[in-house]
């Protein structure tokens, strides 16, 4: 990697882009361990400049090599500085669909690690899933979300992985890779950042998140919305794969959440108070936002989409409740029921972000249905829904960034 930084970046301070002013360098490493680097050269006809990466390749060719095991680009960024389309296309006559392709700052710090196959079915974006940030991910999010400045935060639970791919990523985390984020460890939740666009509007993904049940302490809940408004977000949506006590509401149905029962035993504010953050003993009237809860309907009225409202109960999991408890839920007045959701509502409210809740009914509740329910029945119901949230969400969020 380091070789390939040195020649790519050696090749760059040579590139002649006296029209657009981006340099681009460009190393590739052959079969025989051989390295060879281009650079961008532009011309009057500005649309037809040969890119860095097809300099280094006409070098490699030229020099009777013919495979590619490895590509390094180095270009300004964010958002990183990928290969174009055409220069996939000419990557794939010699290098796998495995081959790593690596776009690094002229400062050397890697932005973006995926693989030629995962570039290849679009023209300048990166598929979101392979694409992995190194070291000090988390100064990269801050520094990418100046540039981008999202207004709105997303937080995607089970199986709605679906809705993250529709955002036009900017700059993608793996949470692991921030200190102290709570990482996922449930099937059907990636734990990964994606900022980007969706409908035009620039916000910051949490795509699937971390649950007490599997044993985080309730503080560490309240870190990635805490960074939400860190980066300058003023809403966040959560959505949340949920159990529906209303056999009227079935799987598949979308519903906004009104209000909430914390059943969890747990709350992610216990602790040291930091009245920087937000105070002692907040209020939790209205938490799910009336007026995000009115623009939602509005949205879905656009699109046809039935949405329905009501009270979830938040229950600490990781059991499904029993239809016992179901009945006690139904009484104490509960529409829908979960095992998320609810940490991630309070520290937003607390640190003084607008709140929408979307529960993604993924099957009826324990004792309601002819089955019990059970996760791969969540994975799958939630995965089916996912476009219909995407759906509300691309409808809705012009206007909600607006009220942000
Ligand atoms: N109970 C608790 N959490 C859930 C359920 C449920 O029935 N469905 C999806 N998440």
């Amino acid at each position: 990697m380091e070789e390939l930084f040195a020649a790519a970046a050696t090749a760059r301070a040579r590139a002649w882009a006296p029209y657009s002013g981006f340099a681009v360098g460009a190393a590739l490493r052959a079969e025989s361990g051989r390295i060879f680097a281009g650079c961008n050269v532009e011309n009057a006809a500005y649309p037809l400049s040969q890119c860095a990466e097809a300099s280094a390749l006409g070098a490699l060719v030229a020099a009777g090599e013919r495979r590619v095991l490895e590509i390094l680009v180095v270009g300004e960024g964010p958002p990183p500085c990928v290969p174009c389309g055409g220069c996939r296309q000419r990557l794939a006559e010699f290098a796998a669909p495995e081959a790593p392709v690596g776009v690094a700052l002229p400062d050397g710090r890697l932005l973006l690690r995926t693989t030629l196959g995962a570039l290849l079915p679009f023209p300048f974006r990166f598929r979101s899933e392979t694409a992995v940030v190194g070291e000090s991910a988390l100064d990269r999010l801050r520094e990418a979300a100046r540039a981008l400045s999202p207004v709105a935060g997303l937080v995607l639970g089970s199986g709605l992985g679906a809705v993250a791919e529709r955002i036009e990523p900017v700059l993608v985390v793996e949470a692991r890779e921030i200190a102290g984020f709570p990482v996922p460890s449930v099937a059907g939740h990636r734990g990964r950042l994606i900022l980007g666009r969706l409908a035009g509007v620039p916000l910051l993904c949490l795509e699937g998140r971390a649950h007490l049940y599997e044993g985080h302490p309730p503080a560490a809940l309240a870190r990635p919305v805490r960074l939400l408004r860190e980066l300058g977000c003023h809403v966040v949506v959560l959505a949340s794969a949920v159990g529906s006590l209303r056999p009227a509401v079935p799987p598949g149905s979308l519903v906004l959440v009104s209000d909430h029962l914390n059943l969890q035993g747990a709350n992610p504010l216990v602790g040291p108070a930091d009245e920087r953050i937000g105070p002692r003993f907040p209020a939790l009237d209205d938490l799910y936002d009336p007026g995000l809860r009115a623009l939602l309907h509005r949205a879905a009225g656009e699109i046809g989409l039935e949405l329905a409202e009501g009270v979830l109960a938040a229950m600490l999991g990781p059991c499904f409740e029993t239809p016992a408890e179901i009945r006690m839920l139904r009484r104490l007045g509960a529409d829908l029921v979960s095992m998320s959701m609810v940490p991630e509502a309070i520290a937003a409210r607390h640190c003084g972000l607008r709140v929408a809740g979307i529960g993604v009914v993924t099957n009826l509740a324990a004792g309601l249905a002819a089955a019990p329910p059970s996760h791969a029945e969540t994975l799958a119901r939630a995965a089916a829904a996912a476009d219909e949230l995407a759906r509300l969400l691309v409808a809705a969020l012009p206007e909600l960034a607006r009220c942000a």
